[in-house]
């Protein structure tokens, strides 16, 4: 038992400082030698990077942002769909996958790198909803694509698919972690996208494709 719960803890914090590397935040130091979270929205998130260092830059770092939601997930799996320890119930794997999940998207966000800043976790999330269910993933993914067409405006269209990706992970009948990381992470998202709510309210959130030095 003790031993389990010393290898739940090491997960955590191993996905942590995975989620915590500042993929971002280094593309602007190589390419432009600056840091990009003195730019734009001060975001480290893709969107940023895009509007800061252009197309290239931003499709590389949302690559390595997703894949961080989708290795941390894919490490309990390896670790405990092997056999070399004993296989976990699936329920409790579940629940692990839970903790490790949150773990990613947090570091992603507060990253241990950068004194506790990052981006807004929505890359990262995506990934590990590709690991949960590829139907929730691409139903959010869908989601926050027509939010884009319609609007141009990224953050609106993050905090519609973290609002719609509860409703199709219940549609879809996942388990209750599934559920909860989906509620939790939702959340958090939408927290996390406190200063582009009050710019979209004020009329003053950059559409995609604009170029601003900062954010107002
Ligand atoms: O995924 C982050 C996006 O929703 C908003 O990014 O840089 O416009 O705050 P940003």
């Amino acid at each position: 038992m003790t031993t389990a719960l010393f290898l739940c803890l090491c997960l955590f914090l191993i996905t942590y400082f995975m989620g915590s590397i500042p993929t971002g935040y280094l593309a602007g130091k190589l390419l432009l030698g600056i840091d990009i979270r003195e730019h734009g929205s001060k975001s480290t998130g893709a969107t940023n990077v895009f509007r800061t260092l252009g197309k290239p830059a931003a499709i590389a770092v949302l690559a390595i942002d997703i894949s961080k939601g989708i290795m941390a997930v894919a490490l309990v799996r390896a670790i405990y769909g092997g056999d070399w320890l004993p296989a976990l119930p699936a329920d409790w794997q579940n629940w692990l996958t839970l903790g490790v999940a949150i773990a990613v998207v947090l570091g992603h966000s507060k990253s241990i790198f950068l004194r506790f800043s990052g981006g807004k976790s929505v890359a990262t999330s995506l990934g590990v909803l590709f690991m949960l269910n590829i139907w929730l993933a691409l139903g959010t993914l869908a989601t926050f694509l027509a939010v884009i067409f319609f609007t141009r405006i990224v953050s609106l269209s993050s905090i519609v698919a973290a609002i719609a990706v509860n409703g199709i992970a219940l549609a879809l009948q996942l388990p209750l972690p599934y559920l909860a990381f989906t509620l939790l992470a939702g959340m958090y998202v939408i927290v996390r996208h406190r200063s582009n709510i009050e710019r979209i309210f004020q009329g003053t959130e950059p559409k995609l494709g604009e170029k601003v030095s900062s954010v107002p």
